[in-house]
C-alpha cells in the first residue's frame, strides 16, 4: 500500500563551488493512494518525476514537502526506515540485465531473499 499526501520534492541547484543558487521542483503536490495487491505503472514525459517518486518509495529521498506512506509507515520517520525498505525495493533496469533477467524474476529474487512486496523499477 502506497500512499501520498501534497508529496513535493525539491532538488537543490548548486553552482561549481558547491553554493546553493536555486531549487528545482520535481514533483509538485502528489496525491496517490495504491492499493495492496494493485499493479500500477506510472507513465510520463522525460523529466516528469518519475524516477524521483520511485526513490521516495523506498527512502532513498524524503520529502521536502508533504507526506508518503508505505504500508502505513511515514518514509520520513527515521525510525522506519528499516520497515519501509523491507516492503518497497527498486530496482534498476540496466540495458545488459535487461536481457538476462525478466522484471518478474527480479521482483521473485526480492521476494524470496528479503520478503519485498512492493517493487519500482526505473
Ligand atoms: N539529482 C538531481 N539534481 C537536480 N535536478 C534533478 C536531479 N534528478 C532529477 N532532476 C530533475 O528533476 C526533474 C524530474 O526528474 P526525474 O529523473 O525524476 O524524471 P523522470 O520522469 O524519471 O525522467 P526520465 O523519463 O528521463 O527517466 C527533471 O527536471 C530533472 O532534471
Ligand atoms: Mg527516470
Amino acid at each position: 500500500m502506497i500512499q501520498t499526501k501534497e508529496l513535493i520534492y525539491e532538488y537543490e541547484k548548486r553552482d561549481e563551488e558547491g553554493n546553493i543558487i536555486g531549487m528545482k521542483r520535481a514533483i509538485d503536490g502528489v496525491d496517490i493512494d495504491i492499493p495492496e495487491g494493485s499493479f500500477v505503472a506510472i507513465l510520463g514525459h522525460n523529466g516528469s518525476g518519475k524516477s524521483t517518486l520511485a526513490k521516495h518509495m523506498n527512502a532513498i529521498l524524503v520529502p521536502s514537502g508533504g507526506t508518503m506512506w508505505v504500508n502505513g509507515r511515514d518514509t520520513k520517520d527515521p525510525e522506519n526506515l528499516w520497515d519501509v525498505r523491507q516492503s518497497a525495493g527498486v530496482s534498476q533496469v540496466f540495458p545488459k540485465q535487461a536481457f538476462r533477467r525478466t522484471e518478474t524474476a527480479s521482483c521473485h529474487c526480492g521476494r524470496d531473499r528479503y520478503g519485498t512486496k512492493v517493487y519500482c523499477f526505473r
